[in-house]
C-alpha cells in the first residue's frame, strides 16, 4: 500500500524567497490536466514522455512534483522493475496520482512511496538512479534551487539520470519575444491561483553544472519553448 508520509514543517521561513507556505496547488490539481490541454494541447504530454524510452534501465526513482501521476503511471508501466518515491507539497496532487497508480492494479500501488512534503524542507532517505522533475523546478527562486540541489544531489547514485521538462526560452529573436509573454502570463496565472511568487524562470543548467552533471539529451520542441534534458551524474573513475 502506498502511504502518505507528511513532514511538512510549518510554517516555513518568511523571507521572500522561502515563502513557499503561500504555494498550494490544490486549488488546480483537478482541472490541472485541462487546463493544459486547452492551453498546449499535447505539447507538455510530449515533452514530459520524450524521453521515456531511456529509462528502462532505473531501479529506483525520485519523483518531484509529479502532479496528478500521469508521467509516473507511464513509467511505471514502462519500467516493470522500478520503485518510486514521490514528493509533493499539494495533497489534491498527491490524491489523484494516487488514484491514477491504483487504476493501474495492485502490484503497482505497491511500488510507490508518496510524501507529503515541501521538496525545500523534505531529506531523501534512499539513494536514486533517477530522478525527474517536470515543470517544477521553475516553481522555485534560483537561492532555493542552490539549496534544494545541495539536499538531494547527494542522493543521487553515480551515473544517476535526472529528466527536466521546462519552459525555455527559444534562440530565434521573435519565438524568444512571445515566449517571454507567454512564460510571464503562465507565471502571472499561477501567482493568481496558487500563491507562488516566482516570476522568471531560473538558471538550474549552470547550478547543475557546477556541481558535476553533464548534459547528456536535449530536446526542444513547440518552436523552442519546451525543453526535455537528461543530465547525468558522471560514474567516478575506477582506480
Ligand atoms: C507546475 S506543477 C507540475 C506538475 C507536473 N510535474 C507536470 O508535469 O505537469 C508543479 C508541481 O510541483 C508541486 N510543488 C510546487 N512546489 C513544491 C514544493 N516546494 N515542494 C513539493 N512540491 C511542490 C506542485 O504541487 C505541483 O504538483
Amino acid at each position: 500500500m502506498s502511504s502518505f508520509r507528511t513532514s511538512l514543517h510549518w510554517p516555513v521561513q518568511s523571507r521572500n524567497e522561502n515563502a513557499l507556505s503561500s504555494v498550494n496547488f490544490d486549488r488546480v490539481a483537478r482541472p490541472y490536466r485541462w487546463l493544459e490541454y486547452m492551453s498546449f494541447g499535447p505539447w507538455l504530454e510530449r515533452c514530459r514522455n520524450a524521453q521515456l524510452a531511456q529509462l528502462t534501465g532505473a531501479r529506483h526513482a525520485l519523483l518531484l512534483g509529479d502532479g496528478d501521476g500521469r508521467f509516473l503511471a507511464r513509467l511505471l508501466k514502462a519500467n516493470p522493475l522500478l520503485r518510486a518515491d514521490v514528493v509533493d507539497s499539494s495533497h489534491s496532487m498527491l490524491c489523484i496520482l494516487d488514484r491514477r497508480v491504483r487504476r493501474c492494479g495492485p502490484q503497482f500501488v505497491q511500488r510507490i512511496c508518496l510524501h507529503h512534503a515541501d521538496a525545500l524542507e523534505w531529506s531523501p532517505e534512499g539513494s536514486y538512479d533517477l530522478i525527474v522533475s517536470h515543470f517544477f523546478l521553475d516553481c522555485f527562486f534560483p537561492g532555493q534551487l542552490e539549496q534544494f540541489f545541495n539536499r538531494v544531489l547527494p542522493h543521487a547514485l553515480p551515473g544517476a539520470q535526472w529528466v527536466i521538462s521546462e519552459f525555455a526560452i527559444p534562440r530565434n529573436a521573435v519565438a524568444a519575444y512571445l515566449a517571454r509573454g507567454i512564460i510571464s502570463l503562465l507565471y502571472r496565472a499561477f501567482g493568481l491561483l496558487t500563491g507562488l511568487r516566482v516570476r522568471a524562470l531560473p538558471d538550474y543548467e549552470t547550478a547543475l553544472l557546477r556541481r558535476g552533471l553533464v548534459l547528456t539529451h536535449n530536446r526542444r520542441s513547440l518552436a523552442g519553448l519546451l525543453c526535455s534534458q537528461v543530465w547525468t551524474l558522471p560514474t567516478p573513475p575506477q582506480k
